[in-house]
């Protein structure tokens, strides 16, 4: 970019901050805070292994307390889900046929966009519901099969999976569910999250506000890591080809996929909780045996390789092997993932809108200013 002639008047306008908003701090909130350098996730006061064993409807609980009007206790919650869910399932069938050439997340970004602010049913009930029906029914199509309606006495985990395989999951795997979304249920003010809280401070509407959340989550920064993990491990392929494939790779200047964090210098939280659900589900074809064995090479190939710089294994190494093995394909991961996200994301929507201050930071402007008159 080049300049025509210097800026006159800087002092009019403040420093900028870093590039990224690094270290800025943007909204102040009572929902979840990230400690880097401690290896923490707080939620509203818990840390998150002590909320590993909640089921997703009292982690909303939670969240939700004090912020909205509506159900408030786990049984409350579950029931008015399963409601909002047989609500979502009715325009399905008509709106399915309209997603036929996109991705499955612009799938559901286009299927979120058919929720009207005028609708009666609870904003924030309805936007968690309808991802799981969305999503589900979205993979379906993409498989070849019908949509199938949701139960609305189950539990979120449990109708998530029904509607995805047309029958009842074993109770293993809708644990392991369970325990994935809660475990991706909020994570501060992430960009997603951010993006969500600016819309609401426009006094735009839930919908809106979760829909750009959605938009920011679909980039390949924030949530579109975990399809790749799998990519790798089907490339290694086989126990001898381990480390052959890792060293190759790092010798190549590649990253391994699911390694490393931008915030977390030690070990990334909810990594060892996933990795605690991958543990309790069974290892068909030796494919959670085999993941472990490419984790620990890795993890000793990158202390070899970057002595000075902690990479430990991420929360999407554990996304990929918990959400394959209870049998979503990984096209449909960062849906899955937006499942879980969605209990942060109304969460802040209610808090800002409780904060009602409009989110408008200013620009520095380095372009040319008009020549003097
Ligand atoms: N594999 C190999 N090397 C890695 C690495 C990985 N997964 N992650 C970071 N590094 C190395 C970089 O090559 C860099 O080395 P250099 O200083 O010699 O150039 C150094 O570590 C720092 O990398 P940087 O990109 O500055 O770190 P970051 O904190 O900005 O990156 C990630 C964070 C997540 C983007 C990064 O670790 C990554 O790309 N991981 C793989 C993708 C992934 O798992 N994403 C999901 C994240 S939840």
């Amino acid at each position: 970019m080049t300049t025509q002639s210097k800026i006159q008047s800087p002092t009019l306008v403040p420093e900028p901050a870093s590039a990224g908003l690094e270290n800025v701090v943007a909204a102040e909130t009572i929902l979840s805070h990230v400690d880097g350098a401690a290896g923490r996730l707080i939620v509203r006061g818990y840390d998150l292994d002590q909320l590993a064993n909640w089921s997703f409807e009292a982690v909303l609980a939670l969240l939700w307390r004090g912020l909205a009007d509506g159900p408030s206790d786990e049984a409350d919650i579950r029931a008015a889900l399963g409601q909002a869910r047989t609500r979502a399932f009715s325009s399905v069938e008509k709106l399915l046929p309209t997603t036929d050439n996109l991705s499955q997340i612009e799938a559901l970004r286009l299927l979120l966009s058919s929720l009207a602010d005028a609708e009666p049913e609870a904003h924030h009930v309805l936007a968690v519901a309808a991802v799981p029906v969305f999503a589900a029914a979205i993979a379906r199509m993409s498989a070849g099969f019908s949509p199938v309606a949701p139960d609305a006495t189950l539990s979120q985990a449990a109708d998530f999976l029904y509607m995805l395989h047309g029958t009842p999951a074993a109770p293993e795997k809708v644990k392991a569910l369970d325990t994935y979304l809660v475990t991706v249920a909020d994570h501060g003010l992430n960009a997603s999250t951010f993006t969500a809280r600016v819309i609401a401070s426009t006094k735009a509407g839930m919908f809106s506000s979760v829909i750009g959340a959605l938009c920011a989550l679909k980039g390949p920064l924030h949530g579109g890591a975990p399809g790749p993990v799998l990519d790798m491990l089907d490339a290694i392929g086989e126990d001898s080809r381990i480390n052959p494939w890792l060293v190759d790779a790092l010798a190549r200047g590649e990253r391994l996929m699911g390694f490393g964090h931008r915030i977390y210098r030690v070990r990334d939280p909810r990594a060892d909780v996933l990795k605690q659900a991958v543990g309790t589900l069974r290892d068909s074809g030796g494919r959670i045996g085999f993941a472990e064995a490419v984790e620990l090479e890795a993890l000793a190939l990158l202390a070899e390789k970057k002595p000075l710089r902690p990479l430990q294994t991420n929360v999407e190494f554990y996304t990929a092997l918990v959400l394959e093995a209870v049998g979503f394909p990984r096209e449909s991961f960062t849906n899955v993932f937006a499942a879980g996200r969605m209990a942060g994301w109304t969460a802040h929507v209610l808090e800002q809108e409780h904060v009602g201050k409009l989110i408008r930071p200013q620009s520095r402007y380095i372009g040319p200013m008009p020549d003097a008159k």
